[in-house]
């Protein structure tokens, strides 16, 4: 990997008192360009110090970085100053909040919901595609008004994440898949702080996570997909993997572990003879990232640890390996239904949000769409 001299970039947090939001907090304030400048919550935190605004869960003490810093409400003005924005927002506020920081050029990540469908908003997974960061000059020619700086894009949605890092691997390596079979046991800081209440989860399964099936059917799709011309008018569109049609069905299960999502997956490739469980190892092992290889200070070495032991992964042991950014898979065998089948983890809270959200920046940094009066 190649040493960075990239000089200092102000950043902001929006949601900073939240489970996403601290988690922000800890790598930031050990980040080697990215400082923190200023914090944003809603107004039942703004004008408290950090620490008394934030109710804090991390296994490590609040940062003395931000420990007296004024958290301030989530307007553009507060911000002005920020290279970059990231947000973890509650998705109920997010998307109001985000367009008027784009709007007053400023430059947003977001781990919300809201605007991973929209056409132009690149939805980047960093250990995956990079390449969409190609579409952020048309975000910003097509707003009106046209915009200089700013632009949104977001990272996935925590279980998608996890699973299109393998399934990248495997298209690259072997191909298109045909499609794709994925239950889901995800953890309870997935819905945030307090989440679902400790009655309702402890020694319990509960088979149902509101809209999370239709977000990995969906973004998966706009991930692992490429862009193409949108008719004869000159501008790109995201072809959600139109050109080999991939179907998924996923199954969303909350179950009683704290931080990391574990994902049983099947997958049917288009070539025949698929590969073999081993080829299928090998090839995710050697699996690296743009984010890696451009240099990317927070990318894992290890895009994808892959366990030969039959128990693992397992997210006790294995959702903070390389700080939880990247992705551990299991039990790589063969299916009788589709072709192959395996165990995924990825740390809900680390790659699945806050650490994609900074790879992401940190992408934007190497390619030259954070403006160089910001550092
Ligand atoms: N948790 C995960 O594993 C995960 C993974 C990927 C993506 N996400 C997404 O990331 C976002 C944050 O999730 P989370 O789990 O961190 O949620 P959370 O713990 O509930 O935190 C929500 C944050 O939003 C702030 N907020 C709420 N209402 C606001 C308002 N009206 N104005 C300004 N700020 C407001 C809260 O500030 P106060 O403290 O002041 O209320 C808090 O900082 C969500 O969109 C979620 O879907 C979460």
């Amino acid at each position: 990997m190649p040493p960075h001299d990239t000089k200092e970039v102000k950043v902001g947090v929006l949601g900073a008192t939240g489970t996403v939001g601290q988690r922000f907090i800890l790598l930031l304030s050990q980040h080697p360009y990215f400082v923190i400048h200023a914090l944003g919550a809603s107004s039942r935190s703004a004008g408290k110090r950090y620490s008394q605004a934030v109710t804090w869960k991390q296994t490590s003490p609040v940062p003395a970085a931000v420990r007296n810093l004024v958290v301030n409400e989530c307007k553009p003005e507060f911000f002005k100053d920020c290279g970059v924005v990231f947000s973890g927002l509650d998705s109920d506020v997010a998307g109001d909040i985000e367009s008027a920081f784009r709007i007053a050029e400023l430059i947003v990540f977001s781990n919300a919901k809201n605007y991973r469908r929209d056409p132009h908003v690149p939805l980047i997974v960093p250990l995956v595609n990079s390449s969409h960061f190609a579409m952020v000059p048309q975000q910003r020619a097509l707003h009106s008004p046209p915009l200089k700086n700013g632009f949104i894009l977001t990272n996935a949605n925590c279980s998608t994440t996890g699973v299109v890092v393998p399934l990248a691997a495997l298209e690259k390596a072997f191909g298109p898949l045909e499609s794709c079979m994925i239950t889901t046991m995800q953890a309870i800081s997935g819905a945030g702080y307090p989440g679902i209440p400790s009655l309702d989860i402890m020694d319990n399964v509960v088979p149902y996570i509101s809209g999370e099936e239709e977000k990995i059917e969906w973004e998966t799709l706009k991930i692992l997909g490429g862009i193409a011309d949108d008719g004869d008018n000159g501008l790109k569109a995201f072809d959600m993997h139109g050109k080999h049609p991939l179907r998924i069905s996923a199954s969303c299960n909350r179950v009683p572990v704290i931080e990391g999502h574990t994902e049983c997956v099947s997958v049917r490739f288009a070539r025949r003879p698929p590969p073999s469980p081993q080829q299928v190892r090998e090839a995710l092992a050697a699996y690296t990232s743009d984010a890696y290889a451009l240099g990317c200070p927070s990318a894992p070495r290890h895009t994808i640890f892959v366990h030969e032991e039959a128990d693992r992964p397992q997210p006790r042991l294995d959702r903070d390996y390389q700080m939880g950014a990247g992705v551990s898979v299991g039990r790589v065998r063969q299916c009788r239904v589709l072709d192959i089948k395996f165990v995924v983890l990825a740390n809900n809270v680390a790659i699945g949000a806050a650490t994609s959200s900074i790879l992401n920046a940190e992408l934007a940094v190497l390619k030259g769409y954070i403006p160089s009066h910001s550092t």
